[in-house]
């Protein structure tokens, strides 16, 4: 079957809502792929930074299939330099979904929904920045082709490297210890 047959299995969207009736799913999706971050803190993070009569600091997104959460990525917004950096915080999909597109699909759609809250707010779209395991040859692969660049130079105390995509060609040399900067800001939205 041609990969865009299988990502046809997928209905991408935005959760918006604690009362989203997907979100048992994403609970689920998170301490199946992610456990080290259980117990899951999605309600505290829509509540905090999803905000509906203001700027949002955070969307998430889910893939579905079958009604189920399949895959999921976390994006955080910050001002940064007069225009709007993002971090995606969380990808994955859940393993008997993987290598159908999904989580190139995810990524994709971060990218887009940067440039659209950017533009939404009259800023101009810097970049996308995630941290990613400098040994994981698939998420490595998965940005590059996407056009992200991989940022060796600079090691997060977890282990991770950086991954960068710029969206204004005037930050695509800003320097990695910039973005590593702007991770640690990201990392108080969390807290
Ligand atoms: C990284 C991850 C999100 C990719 O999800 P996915 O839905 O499998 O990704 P895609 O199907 O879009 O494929 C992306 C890349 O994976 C690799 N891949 C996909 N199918 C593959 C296959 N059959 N065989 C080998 N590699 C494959 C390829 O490099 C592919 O790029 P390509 O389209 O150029 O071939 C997923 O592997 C995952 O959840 N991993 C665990 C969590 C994680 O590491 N998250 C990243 C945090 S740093």
């Amino acid at each position: 079957m041609a990969r865009n047959n299988k990502l046809n299995q997928f209905r991408i969207e935005e959760v918006t809502s604690v009362h989203s009736p997907s979100l048992a799913g994403m609970k689920t999706w998170l301490i199946e792929i992610f456990p080290e971050y259980a117990p899951p803190r999605f309600e505290s993070l829509l509540t905090r930074l999803r905000h509906p009569d203001s700027r949002h600091e955070l969307q998430i997104f889910i893939g579905q299939s079958n009604g189920q959460v399949a895959g999921l990525v976390q994006v955080f917004y910050r001002e940064w330099q007069n225009g709007l950096l993002a971090d995606i915080d969380l990808l994955g999909v859940l393993e008997p979904h993987r290598c159908k597109g999904l989580g190139t699909a995810l990524v994709k759609r971060a990218i887009q929904a940067t440039w659209d809250m950017a533009g939404r707010y009259g800023l101009q779209s810097i970049g996308v920045v995630s941290l990613i395991e400098p040994s994981d040859a698939t998420v490595i692969r998965l940005h590059k082709k996407l056009g992200g660049q991989i940022r060796t130079d600079y090691l997060h105390p977890s282990g991770d490297i950086i991954a960068w995509h710029p969206l204004l060609r005037d930050f695509a040399t800003v320097e990695t210890g910039l973005l590593a900067q702007q991770l640690q800001q990201f990392a108080f939205l969390l807290v």
